[in-house]
């Protein structure tokens, strides 16, 4: 389940600025990536005030896939089982969710050198030809319209560029085939040996951010 909670600008008759929340670090109490995920939000609301802000916490645990899943969202149902009906149900609403997007915050913890399954299991979900991207002669385009995606990358000491990194790469490739251009990291991902600076450093490269218009 989303929440969607309304920023306190005042009101105006132009469509709000929808921002996606998306958490999937499994911890709460001590996460950094859900604090620098609160910090991104609360930069992006300080310039868009009216901004609405939808919270998908990937952490409570989305199904695997399964064959009642992928027979649900990626063929088309002939005699559909109720297992297939729900999966449909819950990845249309995170793909609509995605779809409304103007901009989107991903919390993005690095387990064993890569995205949490976590987030694998959303991308599995919403990542659908026809919905989130279509082929056009034989390409795949996305069809998202949001213009940045914010990713709060932390680990233990798995830096983005390294050799341990599986995760970046993957990351911008996704979004972008998914139809988002801009993708920024901001890291903190030397928490194991430097958490104080590296936080420090993660909440001024937020601070400083240079947030684009979006129309
Ligand atoms: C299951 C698991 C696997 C992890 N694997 C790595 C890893 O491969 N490399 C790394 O640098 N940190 C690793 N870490 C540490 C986390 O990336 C780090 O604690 C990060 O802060 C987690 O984000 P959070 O504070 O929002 O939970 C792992 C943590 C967990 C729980």
């Amino acid at each position: 389940m989303s929440i969607t909670q309304t920023g306190t600008g005042a009101n105006s008759t132009a469509r709000p600025l929808q921002i996606l929340r998306l958490d999937s670090s499994a911890r709460y109490t001590d996460s950094v990536s859900r604090q620098l995920t609160d910090q991104m939000v609360a930069r992006l609301l300080k310039d868009y005030p009216e901004a609405e802000v939808t919270t998908r916490d990937l952490a409570v645990g989305l199904p695997l896939p399964t064959e009642p899943m992928v027979d649900g969202i990626l063929y088309a149902m002939q005699n559909p089982t109720p297992a297939m009906v729900a999966a449909k149900q819950l990845s249309d609403e995170m793909a609509d969710e995605l779809l409304a997007a103007d901009v989107v915050v991903l919390g993005l913890p690095i387990y064993n050198w890569t995205i949490p399954s976590t987030f694998k299991s959303y991308v599995d979900h919403i990542s659908r030809p026809g919905v989130t991207f279509e082929y056009v002669d034989g390409v795949s385009r996305g069809k998202l319209k949001a213009k940045s995606v914010y990713i709060l990358y932390t680990s233990g000491g798995t830096s983005i560029g390294s050799h341990k990194d599986f995760a970046s790469a993957y990351l911008k490739y996704l979004w972008q085939t998914l139809g988002i251009q801009h993708v920024e990291f901001i890291e903190a991902s030397e928490l194991l040996f430097n958490a104080v600076e590296c936080i420090q450093n993660a909440e001024a490269q937020i601070a400083q951010l240079e947030i684009p218009t979006f129309s």
